[in-house]
């Protein structure tokens, strides 16, 4: 076993059987990263059951050369846990497969792109929001934020099905988001290839996700059909928990500090202070790479065939990029966030996520004010590869 040195405390030997499935790790986390990122900032953990070994990688410097780094550090059969679903495309490719991909889909996902689901998002929010509004409390992760993410979700991806189509669509994506086992996998991806062969028999034209799939050509080939269900699988995927978690955090925080809420009434907070909410609780915690040659970081040897799990969550409380990281500072200049990842692969979708929970909160806020925790409300976080809590439950008045 290869560390920067000796495992000679309690919290070495911690790190290196770190399980971020395990509820005692994931609890405490940050207190690993910090140690981590000091001590054995490449520390080798052994843990299988959250998919290692893994060389841990948690400083800012170190994970953002990684990702930039993609000819060592490749994608491919790199998932942080075996999913038992297909290659999803682009996010398990490497360049040049994965940058074609990228130039078909990312036209589809720019902000003037996605400017016609604006007035549905608001809807949407709007529509949910009077289910509870009357009763003056709500727990905003299942009540609000699944939903809404969901259903837009599916109508952005699915622009181009039929009515009875993307309610069943929907319904999935509702299943996975309350149980993302197996079977529900299987049903997401039948699903998705179902859809892909009736688009292609029906002669499916103009320019949405199916249309480019079904159509688009990678370096002058069609698409092969397993990219195309593990593309749409990708972006189903992708789009759920990280958004809804993300407006399960901020909720939550705007009930810790006083003025945060009246800061989010102000439009300006979008553009100014989102990403210092994405910086700190960092929906997406880690993804994996894997070596594709002998390469060694800070003297640490890592063999082709390898993997490293790259922390976007540590290198985002990495006090050498952010002083004072476990804070939330809107006053300052703190560009540079890991958050949606960094290099060949950031994030697809990040304009969509930045619209809706723009819109979520404009909705929210325009509706209830002096948001505040339920009294028998439980902050837990939940472990696993999000930083996520497992429910939001809130008081507020009517605006
Ligand atoms: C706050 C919300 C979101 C966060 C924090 C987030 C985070 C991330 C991160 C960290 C990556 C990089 C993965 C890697 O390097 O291996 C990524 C990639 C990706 N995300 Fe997101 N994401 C969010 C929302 C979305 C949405 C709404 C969609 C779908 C529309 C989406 C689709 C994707 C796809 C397809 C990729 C793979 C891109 C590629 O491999 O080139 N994400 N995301």
């Amino acid at each position: 076993m290869t560390t920067t040195r000796e495992p000679i405390d309690a919290i070495d030997a911690r790190l290196q059987h770190f399980n971020y499935f395990d509820q005692t790790d994931s609890d405490q986390k940050w207190e690993l990263f910090d140690h981590a990122r000091t001590h054995a900032p490449v520390v080798q953990t052994d843990d299988e059951a959250s998919g290692g070994p893994f060389y841990l990688l948690t400083r800012y410097e170190d994970v953002r050369h990684v990702m930039e780094d993609w000819e060592t550090f490749s994608s491919t059969q790199s998932p942080l846990v075996a999913t038992g679903v297909p290659s999803l495309s682009p996010i398990d490719d490497d360049p040049p497969f994965q940058a074609d991909m990228r130039k078909l889909l990312n036209p589809l996902f720019s902000r003037s792109a996605l400017a016609p689901y604006e007035q549905p998002m608001q809807e949407t929010a709007t529509a949910l929001i009077d289910e509870w509004i009357h009763d003056g409390r709500v727990e905003i992760l299942n009540r609000f934020a699944w939903p809404y993410i969901g259903r837009m979700l599916i109508k952005v991806i699915f622009n181009d099905l039929t009515e009875d189509e993307l309610n069943v669509a929907q319904e999935i994506a509702l299943e996975v988001a309350e149980a993302a086992t197996p079977e529900v996998f299987a049903r997401l991806f039948s699903i998705c290839a179902e859809y892909l062969a009736n688009a292609k028999e029906r002669g499916i034209t103009g320019d949405g996700v199916l249309a480019r799939l079904v159509n688009g050509t990678v370096n002058g080939e069609p698409i092969p059909t397993d990219k195309q269900i593990g593309c749409l699988g990708i972006l189903v995927l992708g789009g759920l928990d990280t958004t809804r978690a993300a407006i399960g955090n901020i909720t939550y925080r705007l009930t810790q500090q006083p003025g945060l809420e009246e800061r989010l009434r102000d439009p300006a907070w979008v553009r100014r202070d989102m990403d210092e909410f994405l910086r700190l609780d960092s929906p997406v915690g880690a993804m994996a790479r894997v070596a594709t040659r002998d390469v060694e970081i800070h003297g640490v040897q890592i063999r082709k065939g390898e993997r490293v799990q790259a922390r976007f969550d540590a290198a985002n409380r990495d006090p050498e990029k952010f002083a004072d990281p476990g804070t939330l500072h809107f006053d300052e200049a703190r560009g540079g966030h890991a958050a949606f990842g960094m290099g060949v692969h950031r994030c697809l979708g990040s304009n969509m996520a930045r619209m809706q929970i723009e819109i979520a909160f404009a909705e929210l806020l325009s509706r209830i004010k002096n948001l505040r925790l339920a009294p028998d409300a439980e902050i837990v976080w939940a472990s696993g590869q999000s930083n996520c809590l497992h429910a939001v439950n809130i008081e507020f008045d009517r605006v």
